[in-house]
């Protein structure tokens, strides 16, 4: 219990455990090696470690002095954090966006969970061998494998051929197990739930990963796999250094990079504050997260940077690699048939990306849950029982509009995209504007085991704003000047499940803003009442 008697961490090693677990994901392992490998492997890095260090980490230590000095006022929620910050009316409303941004994504990441555990279990059980099997029967002459029995099993759990197929599909019994193991940890609160789960699955995932890259780094011809991930190499008609240069100057590159700095370190997410509230006044915040943020790029770089494309090029070539699902769910597994030892690398693999998303997924239920506690003052089985019935009605919303996968991209892209923009420019404003940098260098010094570089506050302050104001109208005009088809604002009008979609992000916004109504009622009347005590 923290010094409020609200749930606390339990140690200081569980709570960098847990932002790093909220952190690494399946933006890790599949997102960031479909992309770097999409955008000319080492060319991707630039833009990469650019937004790193000028967004995603000033962001990070951000979000965790912001959540401590909320917690130290009595809030764990976005909307009464982002009101003890900035005395505005506006501020809780604003919190909006902490809540949807991290409760929607949950509603299709936890599909995505489920399709991970069922690959999974596939291999133990010796489903995975009989497909191999299967696929070796039916490829074409010179070829390995075919690839068909690869998609028919893969469309067994996206649905993805029409709408409602995935219902009946063979991922409904993983999906409900993943679903109510979120909720029992949840329930279970942070040291009991949350704090015990990440400290049992991030060294657990991170040994799988090994022993996985392991198996990958001594495969024959690995040099010429790592060379296609790493290599910067530009347009393949034009010479390296303008081909080189010619990539960079590509805008698209660098809006996904910063994207992904954002996904992957979950930050924009409304999660980290949330997390960080819950710390002590003293306790320091510098340095743990720096260590979760550490932690989370070795497991991006240096593990899913290392085993997913280098394997899949050695054995399948560059023009199998695919983007981040083709990738993960058809081509690896292909890859782990043709290796020797691949049954237990495929197994090892899709259980790690299991225990790495329900660590995330898990994380974007917290939010919501200490909103509806300190908001409308119900215990945890009331907060979990309506976050577990909002989160159900979305879930089914995206396993049942399956088809072409629409719902979940539509909730990807403005929930996953457009949405982390938003909230994490409010952010950067709230900290370098409504804190200021001189009260927010402070909260980040205190019982800090390191020094953040003063550079840090001016950052927030002037270049972040700015920079993310580029890349937010860079985003808004490369897809408003897309073709009408790929175009996802035309997309609301055209497409009846993408209007839907919308509709239904529209639905949650509002219920958390009338709880947010409610909850601005409540401290109010808690304030006077103070004051009157007083
Ligand atoms: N940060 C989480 C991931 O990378 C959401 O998957």
């Amino acid at each position: 219990m923290s010094e409020h008697g609200r749930d606390g961490w339990g140690t200081r090693l569980g709570v960098i455990l847990a932002v790093m677990g909220s952190a690494v994901g399946l933006g890790n392992f599949l997102r960031f090696p479909g992309l770097a490998a999409q955008y000319e492997g080492g060319a991707f890095m630039i833009p990469y470690f650019v937004a790193l260090f000028v967004l995603g980490l000033p962001l990070a230590w951000g979000e965790w002095a912001m959540g401590r000095f909320g917690g130290a006022r009595g809030f764990n929620s976005s909307p009464g954090i982002y009101r003890s910050i900035w005395k505005s009316k506006a501020a809780p409303y604003l919190g909006v966006l902490g809540m949807i941004v991290p409760v929607i994504i949950y509603m299709y990441y936890v599909l995505i969970e489920s399709w991970c555990l069922g690959y999974a279990w596939y291999y133990l059980s010796g489903t995975m061998a009989q497909v191999g099997k299967e696929a070796a029967t039916l490829a074409a002459d010179g070829a390995p494998l075919s690839r068909v029995p690869y998609e028919n099993l893969f469309s067994g759990f996206t649905g993805a051929e029409a709408d409602g197929a995935a219902v009946t599909g063979a991922g409904m019994m993983f999906l409900l197990f993943c679903f109510v193991l979120n909720f029992i940890l949840i329930y279970r609160g942070l040291s009991k739930g949350i704090e015990k789960f990440c400290l049992i699955a991030m060294p657990a995932l991170i040994l799988c990963a090994v022993l996985v890259l392991v198996r990958v780094l001594t495969l024959p011809n690995i040099t010429e796999g790592l060379g296609f991930m790493w290599n910067p190499r530009g347009a393949p008609d034009k010479p390296f250094v303008e081909g080189f240069f010619a990539s960079l100057m590509n805008p698209k590159m660098w809006l996904d990079a910063t994207g992904q700095i954002f996904f992957s370190l979950s930050v924009g997410f409304g999660i980290i504050i949330t997390y960080s509230s819950y710390l002590k006044e003293d306790d320091d915040i510098a340095l743990s997260s720096l260590t979760s943020a550490a932690g989370n790029e070795f497991c991006e770089v240096a593990l899913g940077g290392l085993i997913t494309i280098p394997a899949a090029f050695i054995f399948l070539g560059a023009a199998a690699v695919g983007s981040t699902f083709t990738l993960g769910f058809l081509t690896l597994p292909m890859v782990f048939e043709s290796m020797p030892l691949g049954y237990i690398a495929g197994f090892l693999f899709f259980f790690l990306l299991f225990l790495a998303a329900v660590t995330s997924s898990l994380s974007m239920l917290q939010p919501a849950i200490a909103l509806l506690e300190e908001g409308l003052g119900v215990n945890r089985k009331t907060s979990v029982s309506i976050l577990g019935f909002m989160t159900l009605c979305g879930t089914s919303f995206v396993l049942y509009f399956s088809e072409g996968t629409l719902a979940l991209s539509t909730f990807d892209f403005w929930i996953g995209t457009f949405c982390i923009y938003l909230l994490a420019m409010f952010q950067v404003f709230l900290f370098g504007w409504a804190l200021g940098p001189k009260r927010g260098m402070e909260e980040l010094d205190r019982g800090s085991e390191i020094h953040v570089p003063r550079a840090v506050g001016f950052i927030l302050r002037w270049v972040a704003p700015v920079y993310l104001m580029v890349i937010f109208v860079a985003f808004v005009w490369e897809q408003a000047s897309a073709e009408r088809e790929s175009n996802m604002f035309a997309q609301i009008v055209d497409n009846k499940v993408v209007m839907m979609s919308v509709g239904f992000i529209v639905l949650v916004t509002v219920f958390f803003l009338l709880i947010i109504h409610q909850a601005v009622k409540r401290w109010q009347l808690n304030e006077a009442q103070q004051e009157a005590g007083s």
